[in-house]
């Protein structure tokens, strides 16, 4: 069976060693990942901190990938230029901290980028109807958001069902990303399930021999389930 070739591997630098972000990006870029995935979080919208437009700015120069910006923070319409300066080609906001978000998810676009809305677990999708022609992406958080190294929600499986039956009317494509817990067992479930992107942190940087070998047997796992 061939490996799928349609569903885009996005690893984590979250899982990186922050002392060596270069050669993280250029390592998941060698090991054929098709975008890299930065997790911003403010220390409110979720309890941890990590990084802003400065790491992204830093690291453009580095990689051609997509630069997959989830913002973990509060008031995400106040940072959509700066993050698309700095060289995002894709900004997700969550629903839950976007009380304008048709207003946020056209900011977005107006610069040229791929807009997307992340859910939270407990968040339902029903509301994406009324942005649908406004995404390229919906994010399933498949942990709570926050930290790297979570156990996946085997409740989400049926979130993404449902996403892909709302985005089943639409006349452009989405993109249905998973993110958290995502190894070669959980893979295959969610790809079944209809997700096309997979985020990767714990299982791609922490793989023992490598981010390169984590990458292929990610995409292997997605074949052995079909
Ligand atoms: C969690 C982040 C994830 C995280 C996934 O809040 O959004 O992107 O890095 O990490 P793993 O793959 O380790 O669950
Ligand atoms: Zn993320």
């Amino acid at each position: 069976m061939s490996i799928s070739p349609d569903v885009v591997i996005a690893p984590s630098l979250l899982s990186a060693d922050f002392s060596n972000l270069q050669q993280a990006a250029q390592a998941a870029e060698a090991g054929g990942a098709e975008y890299l995935h930065f997790d911003v979080m403010d220390g409110t919208f979720v309890p941890n901190i990590t990084f802003g437009m400065p790491v992204i700015k830093a690291l453009r120069p580095y990689s051609k990938r997509f630069f997959d910006v989830h913002l973990m923070i509060v008031q995400p319409e106040k940072y959509i230029t700066p993050f698309a300066e700095a060289g995002a080609d894709g900004i997700t906001v969550h629903a839950e901290a976007s009380p304008h978000l048709d207003k946020t998810l056209s900011a977005i676009r107006a610069h040229g980028i791929k807009a997307g809305v992340a859910l939270n677990p407990g968040t339902a999708p029903d509301f994406l109807e009324y942005v649908l022609d406004k995404i390229d992406l919906v994010l399933v958080m498949t942990v709570n958001p926050g930290f790297g190294g979570q156990t996946f929600l085997p409740s989400m499986i049926s979130k993404i069902e449902r996403v892909r039956s709302l985005i089943e009317r639409t006349d452009h494509p989405i993109h249905i990303e998973v993110d958290g817990g995502i190894d070669t067992l959980t893979a295959p479930r969610v790809v079944s399930a209809g997700a096309t992107a997979l985020v990767a942190g714990t299982s791609v940087y922490g793989y023992p021999s490598g981010v390169a070998e984590g990458i292929r047997v990610l995409r292997e796992s997605l074949s052995a389930g079909r």
